[in-house]
């Protein structure tokens, strides 16, 4: 089966091509980041206008490099939320259309279970179970992932998520939105010992996160410091109190699930201090850690796609009406019956590294 994925929940615009056989055959990106960057933050009208300015001309190329067609296409899926609504509606809008013109099934994934789902597009994937760090701009959760479609939370957090604390702290420290790559990249000429700053929750005794207190340390340390020579240290003070905060939870929230696969998944997912703070983590418990592919970290098509496809494969989110969900809990979404799922997983995957 031939599953179209559209991805159109924020800034970027991602379009995918994902065979149940023969696995990814082709994705393309657009990334609104430019377009924004000048007002500080991404401003929904344009998004949505921007949207709909690419999904086509995406899909086209999409399709043009794996040298299919429209007419080739078994299925749609699209992302129904959570999101900006006039982001969303666009794909959704796209994504409906196409499926009346076509006559195929159109499916509305979780966004967050296409991030939840991405390594399992990398070319090591992880088996299930798994407990999964969702680390992005509007996200910071731990779950612990079952199988498709059985998720529950571990934890979750309380104010800012880690990309948001990022964005903010670079904002700060006067860098460009979504300064979070740029704030990492600060970091990296920085002395991270210079200064302490808090790790909040770190012994709340739950897997809860809180990151608006470190925003607002940073705030003071900026104030206190504001020589430009100053701003390597802060950031790399910044960053490293994130990542102990965010390694130290997801190392007790393997041990809660009793369970020794750890999967990074979302935009700060891609921050090269953490990966090497969680794969140095889990070691000291004899646990493995699984990162997606950096262009399956961030928004893409891709994951839109494979969720659908797997939603597609297994049932539990069934093609629905014309709708979209700004806010949307991914654990209320129904469980698939997932009798011999797991030996059908990992079958598909076989078959998608043979084919890679
Ligand atoms: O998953 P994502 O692309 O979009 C959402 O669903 O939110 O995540 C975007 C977030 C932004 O906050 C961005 O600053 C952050 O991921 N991000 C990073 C890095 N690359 C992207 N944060 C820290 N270090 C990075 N290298
Ligand atoms: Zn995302």
């Amino acid at each position: 089966m031939l599953v179209l994925g559209i991805e159109s929940s924020c800034d970027e615009t991602g379009v995918a091509l994902y065979d149940s056989d023969q696995g990814l055959l082709g994705h393309a990106l657009h990334s609104q980041i430019a377009m924004h960057a000048e007002y500080g933050g991404v401003v929904p009208e344009l998004a949505s206008r921007d949207h709909l300015r690419r999904i086509l001309p995406l899909t086209r190329r999409v399709l043009e490099a794996a040298q299919l067609q429209l007419a080739d296409v078994d299925a749609i899926a699209y992302t129904e939320g959570p999101g900006l609504a006039g982001a969303l509606l666009v794909g959704t809008g796209i994504a409906h259309a196409l499926g009346v013109a076509l006559s195929i099934p159109v499916l509305g994934v979780h966004h967050l279970e296409g991030h939840l789902l991405s390594p399992l597009l990398s070319s090591d994937p992880p088996d299930f179970p798994f407990v999964a760090l969702l680390v992005s701009g509007g996200h910071t959760q731990l779950m612990e992932v079952q199988t498709v479609g059985r998720y529950r939370t571990l934890g979750d957090t309380l104010d800012d998520a880690a990309g948001e604390a990022f964005d903010k702290t670079a904002q700060l420290l006067g860098l460009a939105y979504p300064g979070g790559a740029a704030l990492s990249r600060l970091a990296e000429s920085g002395d991270p010992l210079r200064f302490r700053l808090p790790r909040p929750m770190l012994h709340s005794g739950d897997l809860n996160f809180s990151f608006s207190g470190l925003k607002t340390a940073v705030l003071n340390l900026a104030q206190k410091y504001p020589e430009i020579s100053d701003r390597a240290d802060i950031a790399a003070a910044f960053q490293l109190a994130m990542t102990d905060v965010l390694s130290a939870k997801s190392v007790a929230a393997l041990k809660i699930a009793d369970c020794k696969r750890l999967v990074v998944a979302g935009g700060v997912g891609a921050n090269r201090q953490l990966r090497s703070a969680l794969a140095l983590s889990v070691q000291t418990m004899d646990a493995q850690v699984y990162f997606p592919e950096l262009a399956f970290c961030t928004d893409n098509g891709a994951m839109i796609a494979y969720a659908g496809a797997m939603r597609l494969r297994y049932g539990g989110h069934e093609a629905g009406p014309f709708t979209v969900r700004p806010r949307w809990d991914l654990e209320t979404m129904a469980s698939p019956d997932c009798a011999d799922q797991q030996t059908e997983s990992a079958d598909l995957r076989a078959s998608k590294s043979s084919n890679a």
